[in-house]
């Protein structure tokens, strides 16, 4: 029976490894086109010592340079079937995948993980359109302080909050959660869902939600994963420092494999838990990866002859960097609390 059970899962993954070929295979020959163009083209423009107009410009800080892509990519994160929701979903083993289903979950997920009292204070730092904040709101019963730098985005919260009628338990404010205008030991939680990549530096980060936090309190951290940049092909490299920069990721390659604990230790909190949910997030995953590809192609392929794609397109960009190493990438739940000793 053993023997049987073994047959018959092993057959599962020869025909899971099939379909990954045939999907790899599918999206392999625009995605090496395209992503062969821009590499070369990068790695052209990188090694020449030409003074050109980039010269005279200035650099963009890291809050420009998050505020630049969030704007260009309003379309895709407001409409469509993310309807804001700026991050990923979770499909539990064994269901299959729905986008809002995935969404919602994710968003239970954390308040589950928070694991409060309803009227419980917490700051969503990176609140982006608002829809963690309303769903804890309306889920669990919290008072939520959303954080977040892009105006527009901020605005749209607002909004969204008032149609939800929770305007009496949600405030969103336009600001850096590296710097918040909280008192200190004023809050219950702090979480990030999907942003922390984009802290700058993230030990003031960590150092504002330490401060900001009860003795006693927690942070949840919903993060993505990544294998170290030294560990990647020259070319591929190249892009993710490309599309890390240009997204204003500026802590991302912080978080290889099994890093996040020894990172909240370092910023002083204790009792550090990391529980890795890559494969519940996969799904989501592959269908952005999907959307990606099929709505932009055709422009890509434009842009990429242009040496331009990296510029213009920079989720299809980020879509081609991750999809070599898509098996390495991973995701994961972090909570940590500060200490009750501490002042
Ligand atoms: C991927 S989105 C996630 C938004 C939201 N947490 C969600 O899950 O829908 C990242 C958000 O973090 C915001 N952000 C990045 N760095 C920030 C900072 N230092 N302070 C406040 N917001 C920040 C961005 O503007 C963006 O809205």
């Amino acid at each position: 029976m053993q023997e049987y059970r073994e047959r018959i899962a092993n057959k599962g993954q020869a025909l899971q490894n099939t379909k990954d070929i045939l999907y790899g295979a599918s999206f392999g020959i625009p995605i090496g086109v395209i992503a062969g163009t821009i590499a070369m083209e990068k790695l052209r423009r990188g090694s020449s010592n030409r003074l050109t107009r980039s010269h005279l410009q200035v650099t963009p800080s890291t809050t420009e340079r998050i505020a630049k892509y969030y704007i260009d990519e309003t379309d895709s994160y407001l409409n469509g079937q993310l309807q804001g929701a700026c991050h990923f979903g979770y499909t539990a083993e064994g269901d299959s995948f729905e986008p809002s289903t995935a969404l919602r979950n994710m968003e239970l997920l954390l308040g589950n993980i928070l694991n409060l009292p309803p009227g419980s204070k917490v700051v969503d730092a990176g609140s982006g359109y608002g829809r963690v904040a309303t769903r804890i709101a309306e889920e669990f019963g919290h008072t939520v302080i959303g954080v977040d730098l892009v105006p527009q985005r901020v605005e749209e919260a607002r909004r969204f909050v008032q149609e939800h009628g929770v305007a009496d338990k949600v405030t969103i404010h336009q600001g850096d959660y590296t710097k918040l205008s909280l008192p200190d030991n004023s809050v219950d939680a702090v979480y990030t869902m999907e942003t922390l990549c984009h802290a700058d530096p993230l030990e003031a980060a960590l150092g504002e939600f330490m401060r900001v936090l009860k003795p006693g309190g927690k942070v949840v951290h919903f993060e993505y994963a990544v294998p170290p940049y030294d560990s990647m092909n020259p070319v591929n490299k190249r892009i993710a420092e490309i599309m890390t920069q240009r997204i204003g990721m500026a802590s991302i390659r912080r978080f290889t494999h099994g890093s996040f604990a020894t990172l909240l230790e370092a910023a002083g909190f204790e009792n550090a838990e990391v529980n890795e949910i890559s494969r519940n997030v996969y799904p989501t995953w592959h269908w952005m990866f999907q959307r990606a590809i099929r709505e932009r192609v055709p422009t890509a392929l434009r842009q990429s002859l242009k040496g331009k794609l990296m510029e213009e397109n920079t989720n299809l960009a980020g879509a081609l960097f991750i999809w070599p190493y898509r098996r390495h990438l991973g995701y994961t739940v972090a909570t940590a609390t500060k200490p009750v000793y501490h002042t």
